[in-house]
């Protein structure tokens, strides 16, 4: 049986797991592929530290150099964490020739194109499957499973914890700052959350999806992104009356020859597919052309479903090693079928949206706020108008159409200059698809 020589920077988290998965399920691994793994090195900071799994310390190094300039490893896997240092080995190990495989989204969605250009010019691979929802193989899938489609629309609940707090406050209506703290406490937020609950974790991840699905590199600053921490109590209360539950959703739309991406707090119909995606997991609904609607979900993080993705790489590398096939679409940008397609610009979108007006209890403030709507083409679908409080301000609670984006915001504007409107109105976009 031929060896497959393998160097790992970082021996965390994910390269524990992956060691230890290499280890636990190694013949298995061997039998299918046909030939054996081996971690000839790691590289790790400390190299005295505790190992997360049983590894001979001859094989440790501080230098991740020592990995790349090995001339027996053929496939570098990078598992450091970060943006500079990974970028620097990143492009280190694919100038010697190597293959690379990663699971750091924030370091593809920075300098992806980079490293996409350098694998293309030394015609090595890239494999990046752990570094979107962890255990779910949704770069496989849409790069080989789904490859005769085009991808009409993708949605995706692709970051575990703001999907967490936001079951949480949905199912025992507390707010976001209780919740938050409690994630945080049992090791499902960071310390800070920034990235997680104000959506560009999403964004990263999202940006690598719709660049494979669409054929589009599609830069970080180009896609739009709120995230939950506005979202309260009562706005999630509202939209389940409507029969809605709300998701910070990744979409990626393919409409009218453009593409739309975008990260938002969205209202999702309480039977669709992505509703019951609930606490850490993630979910990813996309309808393909020839195939039609297809929902995958799983574990996006942690230990073992990350090293997963990993070790689907280093095989799929390993096997194209053993065929003495060059290196397959691994990059990020790939000019193809669908071509460069044109980003449509936010205020382009057409939406339903929900609405949450807050108004003085007077007469004649509905109409007001309906003539605004009605001045800027945005037509009421329905609206829940709450029981009255004495002199405190109530809630209009609407639903929209299809509106443009443009348009809502420039009504928006109009409602909260209104002198009967006492707060600024919450706006949520609403998907059916
Ligand atoms: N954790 C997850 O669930 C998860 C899920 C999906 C993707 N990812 C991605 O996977 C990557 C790794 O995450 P992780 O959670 O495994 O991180 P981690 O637990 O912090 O591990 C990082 C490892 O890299 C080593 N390291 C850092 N800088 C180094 C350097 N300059 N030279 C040599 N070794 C260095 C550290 O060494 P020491 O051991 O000596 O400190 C440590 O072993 C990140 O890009 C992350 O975004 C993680």
């Amino acid at each position: 049986m031929k060896t497959i020589h393998i160097g790992i920077l970082g021996l965390g988290t994910v390269g524990g797991g992956v060691v230890r998965l290499l280890q636990e399920n190694g013949p298995m691994i061997d039998a299918r592929l046909g030939a054996r793994l081996l971690v000839k090195r790691i590289a790790r900071r400390r190299p005295d530290a505790p190992t997360p799994v049983a590894v001979d310390p001859a094989l440790v190094t501080v230098d991740p150099m020592d990995v790349i300039r090995d001339p027996a490893i053929q496939i570098v896997v990078e598992l450091i964490g970060g943006t500079e240092e990974a970028r620097r080995y990143a492009l280190e190990a694919l100038k010697a020739g190597k293959h690379l495989v990663t699971a750091n989204k924030a370091l593809l969605a920075t300098h992806g194109l980079e490293i996409s250009r350098a694998a293309a010019e030394r015609k090595v691979d890239v494999g990046f499957e752990a570094a979107v929802c962890g255990g779910i193989p949704i770069i496989r899938v849409l790069r080989d499973g789904l490859v005769a489609n085009r991808i009409r629309s993708l949605l995706g609940i692709i970051n575990g914890t703001a999907n967490y707090i936001l079951t949480k406050m949905t199912e025992q209506g507390r707010p976001f700052t209780e919740v938050l703290a409690e994630a945080q406490a049992k090791g499902y937020a960071e310390a800070d959350p920034t990235l997680d609950v104000g959506g560009h974790d999403a964004a990263h991840k999202l940006q690598i999806l719709a660049s494979i699905a669409y054929n589009t590199f599609i830069g970080l600053p180009q896609v739009p992104v709120e995230g939950i921490a506005g979202i309260e109590p009562a706005d999630i209360r509202y939209a389940r009356e409507l029969g809605y539950v709300v998701k910070l959703l990744a979409i990626a739309k393919h409409t009218d020859g453009e593409l739309e991406v975008r990260v938002s707090p969205t209202l999702i119909p309480e039977d669709h597919l992505l509703a019951s995606v609930r606490g850490v997991f993630n979910g990813v609904y996309l309808v393909a052309d020839a195939a039609g609607p297809q929902m995958f979900y799983g574990r996006g993080a942690g230990q073992m479903p990350t090293a997963s993705a990993v070790v689907s790489d280093i095989v799929e590398i390993a096997a194209n090693i053993l065929a003495k096939r060059p290196s397959r679409r691994a990059t990020l940008h790939l000019p193809g079928v669908q071509g460069e397609l044109a980003l449509k610009p936010l205020e382009e979108i057409r939406t339903r949206y929900y609405l949450r007006v807050m108004v003085a209890d007077k007469p004649g403030v509905l109409s007001k706020v309906a003539g605004v709507l009605g001045n800027h083409n945005v037509s009421i679908a329905s609206v829940i108008q709450k029981a009255r409080h004495e002199q405190e301000a109530v809630p209009i609670v609407m639903m929209t159409h299809e509106a443009r984006e443009g348009d809502l915001r420039a009504a928006l504007a109009g409602i909260d200059r209104l002198d009967v409107v006492s707060a600024k109105t919450i706006c949520l976009r609403v998907e059916e698809s």
